[in-house]
C-alpha cells in the first residue's frame, strides 16, 4: 500500500518516547563530555557567575543586549528586595551590520548607547558600569573577558571570531568618547537564569527557545573536571551549555531531507544541528523546504508553483504560529496567508490541511526535542524533585502549544517528576541579568 504524502511526513518527523529515551542518555553523556574538554560538540563553558543573587543587590547599571531580534540598550536599577526598575530602548541590527565588519557593527553599539544615554538624561561623565549580553559561543577567561568561538543565527560580521568582545566594544566607546566600563560578559541564557533567580530562588536553569536555542544551569564545581581556576566559595559555577550545536556530528539527530537542505543553504553548514531543528530562525525555513516539495510533486496546489516561497526564509516562523492557531472550518486565516500574502491563486481545504498538518509536525517535533535538553540536565544534576527553569524567546512565548508540547515530552521522559518542573516564563530578562551579575561582580566575585 503506498504512503501518502501526510503518512510519509508523520513518519519522519515524529519522535517516539523510545527515541526521546535514547537521546537523553546521548544528551547527557555529551554534557560530560564537554565538561570534561575543551574541543567537545558541546562546549558546556563556565561562565564566571558563581553566585546567584540574593534579591538585596542595587544600584543603577547598563546593559547591552545582542543576539535576539532586537538589539537593546537597558538602564536597570537595581532597588534590593528582588525589586527592579529597567528602561529600555530597542534597536534593529541591520542585515548588513550583521555581515559586515566587526568595527562598523560595534561603532553602530556605541552610537545606541550614546543616544540612549542622551534621551534618559544619564550622565556621560559618570563612569558607569556595564554588563554585555553578547548571545553567542563565547570562549570566557573572565566575567569581563571573552573570545568568540564561532557566529551563530546569521551573523557573519569579519573581525570578531576569536577577538575579546568587551575589548572590542570598550575600544568602540572609547572612539564615541563614553565613559562606560563594561564588568560583565553574559550569555542570554545565563543573564535569564540569573535575572530569573532575583524573583524565585528555585531557579537553576535558563532556557532560550527564540531566533536560536540555548541554555544555562547551575553545576557543582567538582562535576566540572575541565575548571583548572580557584574553587569559589559557593562550590557552584553556572554553564553555558551551547546545546545549539549538539547533534552537529551527525550521530543522533533524526534529520529529514527537508533539515539537510536547510542546513546546506545556511551560512554555517554542519554546525548548530539541534538548534536548526527547534529555533525560530529556522522553522520556517524547515516549512517552506516541505512546501515546496509538495507542490513539486503535486500533492500541494496541484502542483501549482508559487514564486513567493521560493526565495530562501520567505516563510517567517510567525506564519507556522497563525496556522497553528487557525482553528476555524475552513482554515480561513491559512487560506488568507497563502492567497493574500504568498498570491497562490487558488487553495483548496485538502491543501491547508495539509499545510497546517506540516506546521504541527515541525513544531511538535521542536517542542519534544527542546524536552530533551531540560529533561536531560534535570536528571544529570538530580533535580527530579523540583525547580524552576526560567524560559525567555519568541518561539516559547508566541508558538503556540510549543510550552505543553515540551511538558508532554517530560511526562513521557520523567513520569510524575515532570509535574516537579516548572517550565516560567521570563521576559526580557538578560539584560537584567547582565546587570544583575555587574553588580555581583562589585561585592567581590572578581577573584576568581
Ligand atoms: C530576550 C533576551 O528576552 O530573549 C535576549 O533579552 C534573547 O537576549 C532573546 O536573545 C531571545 O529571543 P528572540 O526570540 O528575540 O531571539
Ligand atoms: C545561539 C547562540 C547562543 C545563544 C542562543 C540563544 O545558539 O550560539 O549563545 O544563547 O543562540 O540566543
Amino acid at each position: 500500500q503506498v504512503e501518502t504524502a501526510t503518512q510519509r511526513l508523520e513518519r519522519e518527523f515524529t519522535i517516539s518516547t523510545s527515541m526521546l529515551h535514547n537521546m537523553v542518555k546521548a544528551f547527557i553523556r555529551d554534557m560530560e563530555r564537554g565538561l570534561k574538554r575543551d574541543n567537545a560538540v558541546m562546549k558546556m563553558i563556565p561562565s564566571y557567575v558563581v553566585r546567584r543573587p540574593s534579591g538585596d543587590e542595587d544600584g543603577t547599571y547598563l546593559a547591552l543586549d545582542l543576539g535576539g531580534s532586537n538589539f537593546r540598550v537597558c538602564e536597570v536599577t537595581l532597588k534590593g528586595k528582588g525589586q527592579v526598575r529597567t528602561r529600555q530602548k530597542k534597536f534593529v541590527v541591520s542585515e548588513e551590520l550583521k555581515t559586515g565588519t566587526a568595527v562598523a557593527l560595534f561603532d553602530f553599539f556605541a552610537d545606541c548607547v550614546g543616544q540612549t544615554m542622551d534621551e534618559y538624561h544619564l550622565d556621560k561623565n559618570a563612569s558607569l558600569k556595564m554588563g554585555f549580553t553578547f548571545s553567542f559561543p563565547v570562549d570566557q577567561h573572565a566575567l569581563n573577558k571573552g573570545t568568540l568561538f564561532y557566529w551563530t543565527k546569521g551573523f557573519t560580521a569579519s573581525g570578531v571570531v576569536g577577538v575579546d568582545a568587551v575589548k572590542l566594544l570598550q575600544d568602540a566607546f572609547k572612539r564615541k568618547k563614553l565613559r562606560i566600563n563594561v564588568t560583565a560578559l553574559v550569555n542570554d541564557t545565563v543573564g535569564t537564569l540569573i535575572s530569573h533567580a532575583y524573583v524565585d530562588t528555585a531557579t537553576y536553569m535558563g532556557v532560550i527557545l527564540g531566533t536560536g536555542t540555548n541554555a544555562a544551569y547551575v553545576e557543582r564545581i567538582e562535576s566540572i573536571p575541565k575548571w583548572t581556576g580557584p574553587k569559589p566559595e559557593s562550590g557552584e559555577m553556572v554553564i553555558n551549555m551551547e546545546w545549539g550545536a549538539w547533534g552537529q556530528d551527525g550521530i543522533i539527530l533524526p534529520t529529514t531531507e527537508y533539515d539537510a537542505a536547510v542546513d546546506r543553504a545556511s551560512p554555517n553548514p554542519k554546525k548548530q544541528s539541534y538548534e536548526k531543528m527547534i529555533s525560530g530562525l529556522y522553522l520556517g525555513e524547515i516549512t517552506r523546504y516541505v512546501l515546496i516539495d509538495l507542490i513539486s510533486t503535486g500533492q500541494l496546489f496541484a502542483g501549482r508553483r508559487c514564486q513567493a516561497l521560493e526565495a530562501e526564509h520567505s516563510f517567517d516562523t510567525a506564519n507556522m504560529s497563525r496556522i497553528e492557531r487557525d482553528h476555524s472550518m475552513e482554515l480561513t486565516d491559512t487560506k488568507s496567508i497563502f492567497e493574500d500574502l504568498y498570491a497562490v491563486r487558488q487553495t483548496t481545504l485538502s491543501d491547508r490541511r495539509l499545510i497546517k498538518r506540516v506546521c504541527e509536525l515541525v513544531g511538535t517535533r521542536a517542542a519534544r526535542l527542546a524536552a530533551i535538553g531540560v529533561a536531560s540536565v534535570v536528571t544529570k544534576t538530580n533535580k527530579l524533585a523540583g525547580c524552576t527553569v526560567a524560559v525567555d524567546g519568541s518561539v516559547f512565548e508566541h508558538y503556540p502549544h510549543f510550552a505543553n508540547r515540551m511538558r508532554d515530552a517530560l511526562r513521557e521522559l520523567l513520569g510524575i517528576n515532570a509535574d516537579g518542573i516548572v517550565l516560567a516564563q521570563a521576559r526580557d530578562g538578560s539584560g537584567q541579568g547582565a546587570a544583575l551579575i555587574a553588580a555581583l561582580a562589585d561585592v567581590g566575585e572578581e577573584d576568581i
